[in-house]
């Protein structure tokens, strides 16, 4: 089996550096077309610039694929619709939406600034939001989409100095716990990546031995994977050094107290409350 994007088309977003430029170059050798977004700016989402996005284009056309830049902010509404809009004005059609850009605004929560958790949650929950709602109706209408969003560890488990990025990422795990559902009798896949790789975001959190044991192209085969039809629905996927895992929200069976219970019966219970021997996933 050989998982092929021949007349395919994909938007990545935030594919100018890192990972997201791994997706791109992965998917256009793989036969895709591609739209290359990339705003150009700074970690922290200060500032801007065309050549990131243009760099990796040519380097795609020189290998003998087919893409096209974009530099819009996917935090703008406007440039959301763009991003798509680009993709059907160029190609007439939109199969994959690949939501990697994000930014990073890193302090305690007792230093952090509204104004550094707002700008966190525009680039990676409403970024994505853009872009998958302009694309969305598209895929309905053609029945097939494949929607991979960014999560991170930091989101599902949580990391020091990092409120605004954890929060951005599990909103994200909720977006796709929707669209799962919504878009599974149109053939919309969507899922999860959460990963760790050397780029600029991660430059001074992954120490010197870390940096080559973990380098973004291997994360790129499980977003392709992904993308493909063969992708599954609603599904976190993390890749870290070539090793390959889930991760997945469950439940228990918990204790029934009855609807008179008081908190001083949960309190003594909780250790029961709380055992995840039986923990199982929820199917929805
Ligand atoms: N590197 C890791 O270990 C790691 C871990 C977990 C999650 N992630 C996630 O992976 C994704 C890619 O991160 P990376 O490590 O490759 O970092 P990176 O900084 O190299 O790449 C992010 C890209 O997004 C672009 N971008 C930022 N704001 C944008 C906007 N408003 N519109 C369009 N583009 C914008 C940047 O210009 C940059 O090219 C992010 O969503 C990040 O949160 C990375």
């Amino acid at each position: 089996m050989t998982i092929r994007f021949d007349g395919k088309v994909a938007v990545v977003t935030g594919a100018g550096h890192g990972i997201g430029r791994e997706h791109a170059l992965g998917l256009a050798a793989r036969g895709a077309k591609v739209v290359v977004n990339d705003l150009g700016g700074a970690r922290d989402g200060t500032g801007a610039s065309a050549t990131a996005a243009q760099a990796v284009v040519d380097e795609i056309v020189a290998a003998g694929g087919e893409a096209v830049a974009n530099t819009d902010s996917v935090a703008d509404p406007e440039g959301g619709k763009r991003i798509v809009e680009q993709a059907m004005d160029t190609w007439g059609r939109l199969d994959i939406a690949i939501c990697n850009a994000g930014i990073l605004r890193d302090r305690s929560f007792a230093k952090m600034t509204l104004d550094d958790f707002r700008a966190v949650m525009d680039v990676h929950v409403m970024g994505s939001v853009h872009v998958c709602h302009a694309a969305w109706p598209h895929m309905r209408a053609q029945q097939y989409g494949r929607i991979v969003l960014t999560t991170s560890v930091s989101g599902l488990f949580g990391n020091f100095g990092q409120a605004n990025y954890g929060a951005a990422k599990m909103a994200l795990v909720g977006l796709m716990n929707t669209l799962k559902i919504e878009g599974r009798k149109y053939n919309i896949h969507t899922n999860c990546i959460a990963r760790i790789a050397m780029t600029r975001m991660t430059e001074d959190i992954l120490a010197k031995g870390q940096q080559e044991r973990f380098p973004p192209r291997a994360v790129t085969p499980a977003v392709l994977f992904l993308s493909s039809e063969q992708a599954p629905n609603g599904v976190i996927v993390q890749a870290a050094g070539g090793r390959y895992y889930v991760a997945a929200i469950v439940e228990n069976s918990g204790v029934d107290l009855g609807p008179d219970a008081t908190p001083e019966q949960i309190a003594e219970r909780f250790d029961d409350i709380r055992d995840l021997s039986d923990a199982r996933t929820v199917d929805k």
